[in-house]
Formats: structure tokens, sequence, C-alpha cells
């Protein structure tokens, strides 16, 4: 293609462009659907456990009891982590944002594991491998920064009961842990989400699988995509009781702010995670939480429908998360890792699809500045 000849711009960050195939899951944004390999997350959550939708996802059918057992093991057997990630993360200073100790961690596994993360093609071992260490690198960073040792993973318990027990020290209660579990199957996979995106272009490079989750843990970790929970937690608490929640949200919306938990760029009508999310949150938070919840909930939707018309804006993922990781009994800077906790095994299925097929992702720029510039020396600036 010559010069003359390159197509236009795209849309404002990408809008509507189809940019890889895949048969992981879909999101059908106009009916508010959601399929992970033929699969609606309706069929899944409350169902299905996080290592039996891994697998689907990583190997592409639900495991026989024999499948899951051995993924299980496999879960098991990668939790404890390296000397070296520990003793990195005991440098990581205490108030820093967990997200940027699970992306310091992530990295770090990427230097110190000599067998994985090299230049041959990503495998299954390492998508296990990071998958099974995301909860307990952050678990680590949690307790070390709370002035307290590490508690090493235990290979009995699966993947939310670990990532609990490891936190807290603590077998968890059965409730918490079931929460937990139904979350992390919800989020695990979305389409070319904006991480997921990253994810993909660092694996088109044919860089590691460590390098392409480090990389998108960074993408996860804005506001406009998974930094977005512990925002609505800040909110709901700064609105506080019900009384308040016109004027704080009239206030926000007056001063141009965005409502966190609100808004998506493909569902055009109510995402199917917070549905869930919301039937969890009512059995799961308190009475008073859950009823401050959804007046803000209805109150928001009123307003932005008032001042958005036409734009199609609905409750998305993140707002109802909040209050069922609270309930799990979650700090609100744990949300977001929690969320890559679960996207860990997506984000590590589409690198294995990307491998498997693979053609370099490599955009380009429509340039909008000059192009016939002199030189001139510093004197003469
Ligand atoms: N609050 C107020 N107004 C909003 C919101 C919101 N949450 N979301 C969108 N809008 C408005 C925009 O201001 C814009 O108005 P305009 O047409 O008058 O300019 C219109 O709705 C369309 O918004 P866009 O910016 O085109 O939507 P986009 O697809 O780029 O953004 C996004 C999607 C980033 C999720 C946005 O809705 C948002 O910022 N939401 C709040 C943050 C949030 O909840 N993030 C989590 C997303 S879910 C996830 O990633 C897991």
């Amino acid at each position: 293609m010559t010069q003359t000849e390159i197509e236009r711009p795209k849309p404002n960050g990408l809008e509507g462009v189809v940019a890889a195939s895949t048969e992981l899951s879909h999101v059908f944004g106009d009916i508010g659907k959601l399929v992970y390999r033929g699969y609606d997350i309706h069929e899944l959550a409350g169902k299905a456990s996080f290592e039996e939708v891994a697998h689907l996802l990583w190997i592409g059918h639900l495991p026989n009891q024999e499948e899951l057992h051995e993924l299980e093991r496999k879960f098991g057997e990668n939790r404890v982590l390296p000397e070296a990630v520990i003793e990195g993360l005991r440098q990581v200073p205490k108030g820093a944002n967990p997200m940027d100790a699970l992306r310091t961690g992530v990295s770090l596994l990427g230097a110190v594991d000599e067998d994985h993360f090299n230049d041959e093609a990503p495998t299954l071992d390492e998508a296990i491998e990071l998958a099974a260490r995301f909860p307990a690198i952050l678990a680590t960073f949690s307790r070390l920064r709370d002035g307290k040792e590490p508690v090493q993973g235990r290979s009995d318990l699966n993947t939310a009961q670990n990532y609990l027990y490891q936190l807290t020290g603590e077998e968890p209660e059965e409730k918490h842990w079931k929460s937990l579990e139904t979350y992390l199957v919800l989020l695990a996979d979305h389409g070319l989400n904006a991480s997921t995106f990253t994810a993909r272009v660092i694996a088109s490079t044919d860089s590691d699988m460590a390098s392409a989750l480090t990389g998108a843990i960074g993408a996860l970790k804005g506001p406009a995509h998974g930094g977005a929970p512990a925002k609505v937690l800040d909110m709901l608490n700064e609105i506080g009781t019900a009384e308040n929640v016109d004027a704080w949200l009239t206030d926000a919306l007056d001063n141009g702010k965005r409502l966190m938990g609100f808004g998506h760029r493909v569902y055009k009508a109510e995402d199917p995670r917070a549905e869930i999310l919301r039937g969890m949150a009512e059995t799961a938070s308190t009475p008073e939480f859950f009823a401050l919840s959804k007046t803000t909930e209805d109150r928001a939707l009123a307003m932005l429908d008032e001042r958005k018309p036409g734009r199609k804006l609905y409750t998305n993922v993140e707002f109802y998360s909040a209050a069922v990781l609270a309930a799990v009994g979650l700090p609100g800077d744990m949300f977001p890792p929690t969320f890559a906790v679960s996207r860990s095994v997506g984000w590590s299925a589409h690198v294995l699809e990307q491998a498997s097929n693979n053609r370099l992702i490599r955009p380009q720029s429509e340039y909008i500045g000059p192009t016939d510039l002199k030189y001139k020396p510093l004197d003469e600036r």
C-alpha cells in the first residue's frame, strides 16, 4: 500500500474496530450478553468453579473430573513464590498502590523464573504459573504493608479460598470464598478490552507471557477500565447516607466528573455481570450498604439519562463489584488487583491464542505535524 492509499484514520479510541479474531469470549453489547466459548455467563456464574472456567478458556472445554483435578493440582503446586519475588515485594513502599505492587511482582517473576518466560512460544504451564501466583503476590504485598510476614499458599485450597487464606492467615468462611469465586468467574474474560488488547499486542511481538501480563496490568489500572471499583467505594463512602445521594451526584455531574461504575464502550444495555453482582451484593453486604448502593444507582441512572440523553449509560460491572468485594472483606485498594487475579486467566488465554496464529499487530498513525522544518544550531533558536 502506498502512502496515498493508506486508509483514513479509524474512529477515536478504535471504537467499533475489529482488531482480532477470538474463540474465547464475546460481548454482545446491544443486548447485554457475555459469552465464554459458547457459554452465556449466566450458565457459569454460581455454578462453575474458577478453575473450571480457566480450563474452559485455556483448553477449550469444561473439564471432566480428572482434568479438573489435574489443573487444580498444577494451581496448587505453583502457589509458592520464588524467594527473590518476596524479597522484591519487601522493597515496594508500603503506601504503594497494590496494582503497582502486582505489576512489579509479575515483572520480577518474569525475570527470576529461568525455565519459563523466555524466547520460546508461550505455554499453558506459564499461564497456570502466573494465574496461581497473582493472588500470592498480592497477598504477600498486603501482609508486608501491614507489618506481617507472608503466609505460604496451600495446595489443598482452591484459588478463591487460598487467596483469602494467604491474605488473612485464616481459612475463609464459605460465604466469603464463594462470593469471591463467583466474582472471579464473572471477570475472567471480556472480548478485546483495553488490557487484553495490550496483552495481545505484546504477545504479537513474540515477547514472553510475563511481559504481556505485566503490560496488561498497567492498562487495567486506569479508572476508565479496572481502576473504577475502588473509586465506587470512595464515592459511596463519601455519599454516606441516602439523603446525600442527589446533592453528591448533582455536584459531581455539574463539575464534569464521570460517575464511576456507569457507562461502557461496548454495552449499550445493562452489563449482565452487573445484574448478577447486584443480586450477590443484596445477599452479601449489609442491608444499609446495599440500600445506599441501590439508591445511588437508581438516581445516577436517572440523572445520566436526563443529562446525557441517547448515550445509553447503564450500570457496569464495577458498581456492584465494590459492594461484593467489600463484603468479602477486601479493602478498596485491593479491588482492582483482585480484578486482575481473575483476568490473568483471560489475558493468558489470549496470549496463547495470539501466539497460535500470530501476526505482528502494528497499525499506523495519521501524521498531522509539519514535514519541512529546518534544523537551526542551538544559538539560533
Ligand atoms: N458518567 C458521566 N458521563 C458519562 C459516563 C459516566 N460514567 N460515561 C460516559 N459518559 C458520557 C460522556 O461524558 C459522553 O458525553 P458526551 O457525549 O456529552 O461527550 C458520553 O457519555 C459518551 O461517553 P464516551 O466517553 O464516548 O464513552 P467511552 O466509550 O469512551 O467511555 C467509559 C467508556 C470509559 C467506561 C466511560 O463510560 C467512563 O468513564 N465510565 C466511568 C468509569 C468506569 O466505570 N469505568 C469502568 C468501566 S468497566 C470496565 O472496564 C471493566
